[in-house]
């Protein structure tokens, strides 16, 4: 499974950059808000535009996803078509987000303006990556509309089984995988019982279907859900920087380190050229 970041922040790229293992960036407006916000309250200026390049540059290589903003077709074609214009010749790894369905309420008559616009933009080669995903229906309509990247959101559909049922949680609680038991019944939403099943039935109907979209497993809110989406198939996990630095932490490699540590005898350090001793 690739690690991407899930993040506009420049501080927190380079800061994953230098671990070695990331494998691309992924961004949406209120990432870019609160990295601009960020910025400003430390007193610093930001142009954006080249903050965008910067990050681009940063990440040559390995895919940045910008989002669309808008909630029609026309209107979303040319901010994708702006985005990657604009912006894809820095470093040749420009993803446009589009989401699978950008309709603000649920009355709204424009529902597949996200799968019009995908289909358009993949018959101009330009890479897409679907947001918004929370059921797999959504997922094989992006995939045929020809996403590259699918994006389930793992959390947000956690999240939405608790508020509906009121349950009183903190975003980043761990939220069980085979689902919520309530009396005889498991929370779900038609079908789907928490978001790394989500994952888990999109990868099954990706493998039957052999679908080649990559399935990218987005709103990632603990270090078990990166576990458990990789079982489950994702071929992506974008991953907030907090939740990245604790994934190799545990107690006993702590308590470990400390035990070898204190056992080192001194010809052994020689040996090895250690400086610490
Ligand atoms: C990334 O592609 C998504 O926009 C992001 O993972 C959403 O995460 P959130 O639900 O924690 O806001």
């Amino acid at each position: 499974m690739k690690f991407f970041l899930d993040s506009a922040d420049t501080n927190e790229i380079k800061g994953a950059l230098s671990f070695g293992i990331l494998d691309g960036v992924t961004t949406n407006p209120s990432l870019i808000k609160e990295a601009v916000e960020r910025k400003k309250s430390k007193g610093e200026r930001i142009n954006l535009d080249s903050y965008i390049r910067q990050m681009l540059k940063l990440c040559k290589g390995k895919p940045v996803s910008l989002e669309v903003v808008s909630s029609d077709y026309k209107n979303m074609l040319s901010e994708a078509e702006t985005i990657f214009k604009k912006y894809n010749k820095v470093a040749k790894n420009v993803y446009v987000k589009v989401p699978v369905n950008p309709c603000t309420d649920l009355k709204c008559t424009n529902q597949m303006d996200g799968i019009r616009v995908i289909r358009k933009l993949s018959e101009k080669n330009i890479p897409v990556n679907c947001t918004l995903i929370f059921t797999p229906e959504q997922a094989l309509l992006a995939a045929k509309a020809g996403a590259k990247f699918v994006s389930p959101f793992v959390g947000r559909i956690d999240d939405y089984l608790r508020e509906t049922a009121h349950i009183k949680f903190d975003k980043s609680d761990y939220f069980p995988r085979e689902g919520w038991k309530k009396g005889k019944w498991v929370l779900n939403d038609n079908g789907i019982v928490s978001g790394v099943e989500l994952i888990k039935e999109i990868s099954v109907i990706f493998g039957k279907q052999k679908i080649k979209s990559k399935i990218l497993a987005a709103s990632i809110r603990n270090t078990r859900q990166v576990r458990e989406v990789a079982e489950a198939g994702a071929d992506i996990a974008t991953i907030p920087f907090k939740v990245l630095g604790k994934i190799a932490e545990h107690v006993k490699t702590v308590e470990g380190m400390n035990k070898f540590t204190k056992d080192v005898v001194p010809e052994y350090v020689k040996l090895i050229g250690a400086k610490h001793r």
